[in-house]
């Protein structure tokens, strides 16, 4: 990996009267579940194949939670390694936010359920919803309270069980989702400069182009919504597809222009694993060398809220993120949702 060129950058957040608080990272965690499932295996499912997959994807397998394992459960485990990592007890957190488009149930929030699973007695809970792009809304508000100084230590998790809500008869949606969770703590660490800025951004005239239509107020669960298959993810492809490279390639550069960086000064950027031909896509409209973004999700597939979470982890367990780095996330989902991040590790 080449080092930034330059280390001079713009921090925006010292021009808000945030003085004396500074929002960090302190130490990341990830799960995945156990069970692999490969596009062989898919292919005996639906009619694609291994070829089909790898070529307009990049996904070559994804794991598969149990069916006893639900989301709160993949969080809690990602949780616990990121508390561990960061040697903070769970009762010293103070608020767990968790981004998931797949809770455990309606209510309560997946947050209240891994705060019981992992002892943080102290801790706020709720969860959000912004779809593959939530754990960097969640990141954001999490980096709200450290800096209005209301909270000391956040537990910041992006958790899916997407696999439950695919539909296994739909070769256009079932090859590309997986299940996981990833957690990061942030912590108010003065004197360093952490989560520069955060760029968020939605436009809710596109949720039909994907969305999971039934179990809401709007068509609430019912043999007919059951028998349509509502329950399950229905995407157009395309369109997605199209709106994601310009969103995440915007939500990019707005995040670096804020920062006063230029492309070469980020270490590795951390894209949402959905396509490789996004990823691609992204990379290269922004000058991005290969080498420098990361991709993991030949083995996992999309984890959606998890996606980003889960690559910070590999990522700073592989070293290929060393304290100092400036990185560059950025996200999209359904929405449309979109979100990029620099931090300084
Ligand atoms: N195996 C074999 N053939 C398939 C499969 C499959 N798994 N899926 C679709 N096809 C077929 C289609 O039926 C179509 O056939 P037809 O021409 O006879 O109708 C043909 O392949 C081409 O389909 P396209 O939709 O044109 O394929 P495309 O190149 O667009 O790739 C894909 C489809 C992979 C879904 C792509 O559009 C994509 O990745 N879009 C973005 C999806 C995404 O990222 N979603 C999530 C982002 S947000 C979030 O993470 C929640």
């Amino acid at each position: 990996m080449t080092p930034p060129t330059a280390k001079a950058f713009r921090n925006p957040r010292a021009q808000h009267g945030f003085q004396g608080r500074s929002c960090s990272i302190i130490s990341v965690g990830a799960y995945v579940p156990e069970r692999v499932l490969t596009n062989t295996e898919l292919s005996r499912m639906v009619d694609t194949s291994d070829e089909w997959i790898v070529t307009r994807t990049g996904i070559r397998e994804r794991h598969v939670a149990a069916s006893d394992q639900a989301t709160s459960d993949l969080a809690a485990e990602a949780a616990r390694q990121a508390l561990e990592r960061a040697a903070i007890p769970a009762e010293q957190v103070d608020l767990i936010i968790t981004a998931t488009v797949t809770p455990d149930m309606p209510f309560p929030s997946t947050s209240c359920l891994v705060q019981e699973k992992i002892g943080a007695r102290r801790a706020a809970a709720f969860d959000i919803e912004a779809a593959c792009s939530g754990f960097i809304y969640a990141l954001e508000i999490g980096q709200q309270f450290i800096m209005s100084r209301s909270y000391d230590t956040v537990l910041v998790i992006g958790a899916e069980k997407l696999t439950g809500i695919v539909d296994w008869t739909d070769r256009n949606t079932c090859v590309l989702f997986g299940d996981g969770a990833g957690a990061a703590v942030l912590h108010n660490r003065p004197g360093s400069h952490g989560l520069l800025t955060v760029c968020m951004g939605a436009d809710g005239s596109k949720g039909n182009v994907l969305c999971v239509p039934a179990g809401g107020s709007r068509v609430p669960a019912s043999t007919d919504s059951v028998g349509g298959r509502q329950h399950f993810i229905r995407m157009d492809g395309k369109e997605t597809f199209k709106y994601a490279v310009q969103a995440m390639h915007a939500a990019a550069k707005e995040a670096l222009a804020r920062c006063e960086l230029d492309i070469s000064q980020i270490s590795l950027v951390i894209p949402h694993q959905a396509n490789l031909r996004i990823i691609d896509a992204v990379g290269e409209r922004l000058g991005a060398r290969p080498e420098q973004v990361f991709k993991n999700l030949d083995r996992l597939g999309n984890t959606s809220a998890a996606s980003v979470a889960i690559a910070l982890d590999e990522a700073v367990s592989a070293g290929r993120v060393k304290r100092g780095d400036l990185i560059l996330l950025v996200v999209f989902g359904a929405g449309f949702t979109w979100g990029a991040a620099v931090i300084e590790w």
